[in-house]
């Protein structure tokens, strides 16, 4: 069985470790092949350089951590095709781990929920970025926009979809690991940032209630972790220059960067946004990739 874990883009600016979206055409590609040997057993990595042993790898740890719970009476070999460069904060290690555990869902009699899944899939997301959050793992494994509102439990709200929406990845090649860039965030923050950051993620959610375009733009800003983030990406102000001129709608680091995320409600802003902010950074002797995508509706699925 073949299947596509899409690449998915957390935090969204107003809901860190809360809110994230799917993207369409990014993604990895995973076959699984059941065994009688218990347990996941990493057959083949591609595109990348990650650990083959199953307790090193998100999805040999999300996999095992839920055939063991589920006393599954069977194991996997797992190949992985990694397209979602490692280190580049479009869910990389979470289309391993939701991935994994999608695949091995599809091969039981009594399959197990989404939010069993992405409960599951964290675990892999732990061994990664050193702590379990879902912003990435739910998109990529129910598809479209999440809401995580609660971890104890975990509680996962599917929202309504953006259908108007054009997204624009860019990807300059600089490596920054989760577990730093969430290292250099304070503990605390004050109590006016608070406030205007639910005022944000609470106005994006009835955005997409009611289809208010207006409120959506306005509240997709962040003013708790961008400001300490952003320094870990070079020219990032002056892409956000380029988006605003580009007539795009909102702008921002892809969860822990260095992928930056713009959105617009039109296919041409978002290219010609693409193709400036390339531009920019090859003028300066940095390499970059770019991608247009759109929300994708669909998480991971069999091909
Ligand atoms: N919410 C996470 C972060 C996403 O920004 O640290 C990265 O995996």
């Amino acid at each position: 069985m073949r299947i596509f874990c899409p690449a998915t883009v957390a935090n969204v600016n107003c809901g860190f470790d809360s809110l994230g979206f799917a993207l369409e055409g990014i993604g990895d590609e995973m076959v699984f092949r059941k065994t009688t040997d218990k347990g996941v057993t990493i057959t083949k990595i591609t595109g990348d350089d990650l650990p083959m042993e199953a307790h090193n790898n998100v999805a040999g740890v999300a996999g095992n951590a839920m055939l063991e719970d589920i006393q599954a009476d069977f194991g996997v070999a797992i190949e992985i095709y990694k397209k979602i460069r490692c280190g580049s904060g479009i869910g990389s290690s979470s289309a391993s781990a939701a991935g994994a555990v999608y695949g091995i869902n599809q091969l039981l009699d009594e399959p197990l929920s989404n939010l069993e899944l992405t409960r599951y899939a964290m675990k892999g997301e732990a061994l990664a970025s050193g702590n379990e959050h879902a912003d990435n793992v739910a998109p990529c494994i129910y598809g479209g926009t999440t809401l995580v509102t609660g971890y104890s439990p975990l509680k996962i709200i599917a929202l309504p979809p953006m259908e108007t929406v054009y997204v624009g990845i860019l990807h300059p090649h600089i490596t920054i690991k989760t577990k730093e860039a969430r290292e250099i965030l304070p503990k605390t923050v004050p109590l006016a940032d608070a406030i205007k950051q639910s005022q944000h993620l609470a106005g994006f959610v009835a955005s997409l209630y009611e289809w208010d375009k207006e409120l959506f733009t306005e509240s997709i800003q962040d003013v708790l972790v961008e400001p300490h983030r952003k320094q870990l990406i070079p020219h990032f102000d002056e892409i956000r220059t380029i988006s605003k001129e580009n007539q795009c709608i909102a702008f921002g680091i892809s969860g822990s960067g260095p992928s930056m995320f713009c959105l617009a409600f039109a296919k041409a802003h978002i290219d010609s946004y693409l193709a400036k902010s390339v531009a920019l950074y090859q003028e300066n002797g940095l390499q970059v990739d770019s991608y247009s995508s759109r929300i994708s509706g669909t998480g991971c699925h069999i091909i």
